[in-house]
């Protein structure tokens, strides 16, 4: 990759998802996403949908009885993503797909500031979300973008891009709808994350989460997570739960129980192990943490 591309991919945060994350990804929200009993229309929204891999994940895992009824959101602002995606979704057997090229915040800011319902409204209405939104930090948003995203969408701190997307997509999921999303794992333990942790505490029941620590599966410096999580019918405040966790990151133990072909077979089987991936050892650690998350690493889940 040149210089220049690689510092476009770090303004515009377009980290994409391999195809096997967007593949685990689709059957973790399968897993837990129950369709209505009627053939409804069920919305699928991806609010950043670059080359479209993530939604071409879903809906090749999606049982063939009601894949006639999904209807595909996808959003880029990226010129040339919204080429490839036009190009990569025909023929999918969908009742109907709409692309559009435009600021997926923008537009839920303008609906919700708007008065009535704007065509095309997004706000309340979209059943599945899988997203892996763009990570763009405070440094590299420059102050002034860095202040206006979190007063427009309530975050305080060194703000991420990341951030304001999860805001976003809460306002546009319909209560009880289901989020599969990849973001940097830093929300679950820094200061800046705890709008984060108070959004998916108080707005979501998470299902799944998953910690891909270093595991490099992005070209990037970055250290992904995994959410699952289901919208709430009404806000929940106060209520510790717990949820199901699993982490993943490289480890100097010798002794490894299986060796696998990548991560994301790695992360399948839910046990406590050390397994080899290529010449490296990886720990993977599961258990349950608390809900709110509390800011610190959960390094021995219970
Ligand atoms: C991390 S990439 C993910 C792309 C794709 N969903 C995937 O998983 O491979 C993030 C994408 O967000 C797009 N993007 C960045 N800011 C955006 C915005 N405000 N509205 C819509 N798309 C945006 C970028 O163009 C890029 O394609």
């Amino acid at each position: 990759m040149t210089k220049e591309s690689l510092a476009r991919r770090k303004k515009t945060g377009s980290h994409y998802t391999p195809a096997r994350l967007a593949q685990f990804v689709a059957t973790k929200i399968l897993e837990n996403y129950q369709p209505p009993d009627s053939d409804s229309t069920i919305r699928i929204l991806d609010p950043a949908c670059g080359d479209g891999e993530l939604l071409l994940a879903l809906v090749d895992n999606w049982p063939q009885e009601t894949r006639s009824c999904l209807s595909l959101i996808g959003i880029d602002l990226d010129r040339i993503a919204f080429q490839n995606v036009r190009h990569r979704v025909r023929n999918l057997g969908v009742s109907s797909i709409d692309l559009r090229r435009e600021d997926f915040l923008d537009r839920v800011l303008t609906e919700l500031e708007s008065t009535q319902p704007l065509p095309g409204s997004l706000l309340e209405s979209v059943d599945v979300i899988i997203a892996n939104p763009p990570y763009v930090r405070t440094q590299v948003l420059g102050a002034k973008k860095a202040k206006k995203l979190a007063s427009d969408f309530n975050l305080s701190g060194r703000v991420d891009l990341y951030q304001a997307f999860l805001v976003a997509m809460k306002h546009c999921l319909k209560t009880t709808g289901i989020l599969g999303v990849i973001t940097s794992n830093r929300f679950i333990a820094t200061k800046s994350g705890s709008r984060v942790r108070e959004l998916l505490a108080n707005d979501f029941e998470i299902l799944d989460l998953y910690d891909l620590g270093d595991t490099k599966l992005f070209e990037a410096a970055v250290l992904p997570a995994v959410i699952v999580a289901r919208r709430r019918q009404a806000p929940l405040f106060r209520t510790t739960q717990s949820s199901k966790f699993l982490k993943i990151y490289e480890t100097l133990e010798q002794t490894f129980s299986d060796e696998v072909e990548n991560v994301c077979t790695a992360i399948t089987k839910r046990d406590d192990r050390v397994v080899r991936i290529g010449r490296d050892n990886f720990r993977v650690t599961v258990g349950t943490v608390d809900v709110p998350l509390s800011g610190k690493d959960p390094s021995s889940p219970s």
